[in-house]
């Protein structure tokens, strides 16, 4: 476990018989008390990433940067609370996620909703809650929100989510940033955009922004698109006497997940992207701008670990590229990332992380899809039924995107410290699930 001790929680560690514990928690113990799947996340790993992230934009790009946390990677409210403790601003992309963030107590001054579809109803929520910003996605949003902040005496800030064209390797699922993305104002459509922010009395210009998609792990696309971004900040001063005040640059640092792939630091990440926007900004004769960027991956990922049970096994003919499949009891309910893109994660048994291996197997989910295959082909000793695996860097878009398919109920979340556990999601149970079935038989 040695070469993938970084897809782990900052505090892992062993107990005196060498089972896996986060936050001097027994996991095995975990899954005992509560059941499994569960998914547990470690305070401090948190915290820690929150504050580099703080400390590395305060070095690179000083003056009012700020980090927001893209809670679409996954949000509760005890993570919002966490998160706002912390300093960071919020991402939304919905009422729901707005909700929690202002349950949470977030100050709605640091929450910026974004979306390329977001129902009218939802906007509104948005405005009434005194949102700090609004993210427009196209030429029709802009137009839905000019009547809606009509006549405000205090403008909205909003910002405007262009395509810069800047294709980032990763996988095209999770790639945003290209000219065909679906995605953002295509950049013909900065002088049209330009135009109707003039005619509109009750918001304002304040940012450009791009989001080029997630998982990169190269620092040279994100300093082209804040290129992109400038270039069209000259566009606006120039051609349209509209002077923003801010680049957003959205998320989408990646994070190793299986081990072997090369991370980029976060202080390397902020370095590139603190230099290209003040090399920029001298270039373009621009002030400094305040940098803002939206990590929600790189956030959470490695805070969160998934543990299951081993249910049952098949033997796989000879010559098969793994001796057996061992059934889980969650997959693609509560992880959907391997079967939507092939996403691959690295496991341990609980009971014995540092065991050698024996034997090569598929670890399967319970649902009913051939594709549900948390990871295919991994070392492992010789696992027994009801055996705990655990799922290292799992904390991100997995229980946000969980479903209810098979009518599973989701798993519980665990905030993990040192002074305790903390429960942040209880499991849903099936009367959560009956409780919106109406059970009426049609005549
Ligand atoms: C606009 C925007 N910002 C930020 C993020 C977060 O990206 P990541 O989790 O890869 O950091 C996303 C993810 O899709 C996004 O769409």
């Amino acid at each position: 476990m040695v070469e993938t001790a970084d897809l782990w929680p900052l505090g892992t560690g062993r107990t005196a018989s060498g089972s896996l514990t986060v936050a001097g928690h027994d996991l095995v113990a975990l899954a005992d008390a509560y059941g499994t799947p569960a998914y547990v996340f470690d305070d401090a790993t948190i915290r820690d990433t929150c504050r580099r992230y703080r400390a590395a934009l305060a070095t690179h790009a000083p003056g009012a940067s700020r980090v927001h946390y893209a809670g679409k990677a996954w949000l509760a409210t005890g993570l919002a609370r966490l998160i706002a403790a912390e300093g960071l601003g919020l991402d939304v992309v919905s009422a729901g996620e707005l909700a929690v963030a202002l349950r949470a107590g977030a100050d709605p001054a640091m929450i910026h909703l974004h979306g390329n579809a977001t129902p009218t109803d939802e906007v509104r929520l948005a405005l009434a809650a005194g949102i700090g910003q609004i993210v427009i996605d196209s030429l029709d949003a802009l137009q839905r929100l000019v009547p809606l902040v009509a006549g405000r005496q205090r403008p909205q800030p909003v910002a405007l989510r262009l395509t810069p064209e800047v294709a980032a390797e990763t996988h095209h699922h999770i790639q945003t940033g290209h000219a065909s993305a679906k995605f953002g104002l295509p950049l013909a459509a900065l002088d049209a955009a330009a135009r109707a922010l003039a005619a509109a009395d009750g918001m304002v210009l304040t940012a450009l922004h791009a989001h080029l998609g997630s998982q990169i792990f190269s620092a040279a696309p994100f300093a082209a698109a804040i290129e992109v971004l400038l270039a069209c900040a000259v566009r606006l001063r120039d051609a349209h006497q509209i002077v923003i005040d801010e680049i957003n640059i959205g998320g989408g640092l990646g994070v190793p997940t299986a081990g072997g792939q090369a991370p980029l630091s976060i202080e390397a990440y902020a370095a590139a992207l603190g230099t290209a926007l003040r090399d920029g900004c001298r270039r373009h004769g621009f002030a400094p701008l305040r940098l803002v960027i939206e990590p929600g991956r790189s956030i959470i990922a490695r805070a969160g670990v998934a543990l299951y049970r081993v249910i049952a096994s098949k033997p796989l003919p000879a010559g098969s590229d793994a001796a057996r499949y061992l059934h889980l009891d969650g997959g693609m309910g509560d992880n959907i990332r391997p079967a939507l893109y092939g996403a691959q994660y690295h496991a341990v048994l609980a009971a014995q992380p540092d065991a050698p291996a024996d034997e090569t197997v598929h670890l399967a989910g319970r649902y009913c899809e051939s594709g549900d295959v948390l990871i295919h082909g991994i070392p492992l000793p010789r696992a027994a039924i009801g055996d705990v695996v655990a799922l290292a860097s799992a904390g991100a878009y997995t229980l946000s995107m969980a479903s209810n398919y098979n009518w599973v109920p989701r798993p519980p979340a665990l905030l993990l410290r040192r002074d305790g556990v903390r429960l942040l999601q209880r499991r849903e149970t099936i009367e959560d699930m009956l409780a919106r079935d109406v059970p009426v038989v049609p005549a």
